[in-house]
């Protein structure tokens, strides 16, 4: 079955109030919360009213927003969702009911009928770029990797674990020697860093960590330095989103890498469903963003700046 385009979908763009149900995971982390306050702007914008739920890293909270946003009759619902799997049967009531769904940040692992597009970065190259980057930071030298995980069973945690699996795989002289969730939370990096350093000597032996997201690489900081370890000398620290935070971090020295995650994946998925409405264009089922790498060498500090201006 693909999604039908019927009359009744096909809605003229002015003169119509198109309303779109959010179902955003939580705020777990800085680019979390900008994602959110990006597409509450996009709306505004667009001229389309946008009826939020955040469902505090739920999945069970997803699904009955998702059955809200249905029984009311939204024009169309964007779903960042928390885990990839467990999602078939609720949007294909989304789909019975003619309500096109659009995926936001993360993947789920239903067939592609299911939604009109997922709005994503290529996830696992952003895990390859990572472990690129310290390839080459650490030129050949024998280095213990740690690594904390996002949350568990989402899409971005298991592609970025790959992507960067990958990307050192064959190079003998680096070996991830820990590898736990931190729930892409500042809080939890900090919590798990504490006990890699304990579990590790100190962190004597721990020569780099990778973190899935920037936050938990902040929390993970302020446990090397509690540690009286430098964080960016004595432990590499490359990680991905890059939110203001971690480019001031950057700056001071205390981190060396991250790849950037846009927060505005709201704006092409207005512009996916304005053409839709307009005369039924259908989108492809992927919409890639960039990513992009800053470290201590590049264009660190002005990609703060633009943040800030995104309303970070
Ligand atoms: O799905 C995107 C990830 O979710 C971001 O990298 C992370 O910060 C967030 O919690």
């Amino acid at each position: 079955k693909t999604l039908l385009v019927t009359a009744a979908t096909l809605l003229p763009v002015s003169g119509y109030a198109q309303t779109v149900g959010f179902s955003q995971i939580g705020s777990e982390s800085g680019w979390r919360a900008a994602e959110t306050a990006v597409t509450k702007e996009d709306a505004k914008q667009e001229g389309i009213t946008l009826k939020f739920a955040d469902a505090q890293q739920k999945q069970e909270n997803q699904i009955k927003a998702l059955r809200g946003f249905i029984a009311q009759g939204v024009d169309a619902i964007f779903l960042a969702p928390v885990v990839a799997t467990g999602w078939d049967e609720v949007l294909g009531e989304a789909k019975d009911a003619d309500i096109p769904v659009i995926l936001l940040d993360r993947k789920v692992d239903a067939p592609d009928d299911l939604y009109m597009t997922a709005v994503t970065s290529d996830t696992v190259h952003e895990g390859k770029v990572a472990g690129e980057w310290l390839k080459d930071a650490v030129d050949g030298k024998p280095c213990n990797i740690v690594e904390l995980q996002g949350t568990t069973g989402a899409s971005v945690t298991i592609d970025r674990k790959k992507g960067f699996a990958d990307a050192i795989d064959g190079a003998s002289n680096l070996k991830i020697i820990r590898s736990q969730t931190g729930d892409f939370t500042r809080a939890q990096g900090k919590i798990v860093m504490e006990s890699f350093l304990k579990a590790e000597d100190g962190g004597k032996d721990i020569c780099a960590l990778y973190a899935h997201n920037d936050d938990m690489a902040l929390g993970a900081i302020q446990a090397i330095k509690e540690a009286g370890l430098k964080p960016g000398k004595d432990i590499k620290i490359v990680s991905i989103d890059s939110v203001p935070d971690m480019h001031l971090a950057i700056a001071h020295g205390e981190s060396n890498a991250t790849v950037e995650l846009t927060p505005d994946m709201a704006g092409p998925a207005f512009k996916a469903l304005k053409a839709y409405w307009k005369d039924g264009t259908m989108p492809p089922k992927w919409i890639q963003t960039k990513s992009t790498l800053y470290t201590q060498d590049s264009d660190n500090m002005a990609a703060y700046d633009r943040k800030k201006d995104l309303g970070y």
